[in-house]
């Protein structure tokens, strides 16, 4: 049996995108997964596809900016499965502007989703593991602009940097419970929140939401040479997609 085999995963913004692809992948390796997203009705149709693969799925619709939403998914989640394994913070929203046109309103969208909602995903998801003895694993999908600032994107860059602190503050905190906390800073993924950002999604320059995917199970596998194979595959698969996509 897999090490992964039959383990609690609950993934939010599941919706689209790496989160999608990242419930699909943990279902691949039998583990039951747990679908958080507000757009119910995609996750309803991902979880017809997960239920296919012969593993347990549940979808409980999710704002993560709402604290009684993020109480009630992993609630939810302890009630049908006993307990929770795995978090995947995944979750995010993408703003595009200057400073001089950043409406609070943004600013503060932006710091609900990709800060306050980390924040209480990871509490909630840390309390059910050391109530319960878990050694649990809490996966954050920050962002290459959580490690570097970039013109026109400071909201988005100031909630990844926070995401990048408050999990690196966290490693050595829950490490006493058997919690280990793993962050992953993507670059160029080809989703829907490219768009948002208002750039070209620019394919010959972009990973598939399923090579992250994989990194990230990878991660959750806690086997080294799987984690290092795939890392060194993502950056052959950038040099294929650049090659096979690149306009002619
Ligand atoms: N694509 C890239 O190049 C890239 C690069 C670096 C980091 N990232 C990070 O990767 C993560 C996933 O994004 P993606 O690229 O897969 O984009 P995406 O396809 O737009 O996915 C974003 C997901 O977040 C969910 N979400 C947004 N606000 C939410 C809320 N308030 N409550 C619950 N779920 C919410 C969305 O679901 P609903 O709308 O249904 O709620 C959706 O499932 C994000 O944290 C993003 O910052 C992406």
């Amino acid at each position: 049996m897999s090490f992964l085999q039959n383990k609690v995963v609950v993934i939010t913004g599941a919706s689209s995108g790496i989160g999608a692809a990242t419930a699909l992948a943990f279902a691949q390796e039998g583990c039951a997964v747990v679908l958080a997203a507000r757009r119910v009705e995609k996750l309803e149709s991902l979880k017809q596809q997960i239920v296919g693969l012969g593993v347990p799925c549940l979808v409980v619709q999710t704002d993560v900016t709402q604290l009684k939403d993020v109480k009630k998914l992993f609630s939810t989640a302890e009630k049908q499965f006993g307990h929770v394994d795995i978090l995947v913070n995944n979750a995010g929203i993408g703003r595009n502007a200057f400073l001089l046109d950043t409406s609070l309103q943004d600013w503060k969208d932006t710091m609900d989703t990709n800060l306050s909602g980390v924040f209480y995903c990871t509490q909630e998801a840390a309390r059910a593991m050391v109530a319960k003895k878990i050694s649990g694993h809490i996966i954050t999908v920050s962002s290459v602009l959580g490690l570097v600032g970039i013109s026109g994107r400071s909201a988005y860059c100031a909630s990844k940097h926070g995401v990048t602190g408050f999990k690196r503050s966290l490693r050595g905190e829950l490490k006493k419970h058997g919690i280990i906390v793993s962050l992953v800073h993507p670059a160029g993924v080809d989703t829907d929140i490219v768009t948002d950002l208002a750039v070209d999604r620019k394919k010959w320059k972009m990973l598939q939401s399923e090579d992250l995917a994989e990194y990230i199970v990878a991660l959750a596998s806690q086997n080294v040479l799987r984690i290092i194979g795939v890392r060194l595959l993502n950056i052959w698969r950038r040099v294929f997609y650049a090659v096979k996509y690149y306009p002619k």
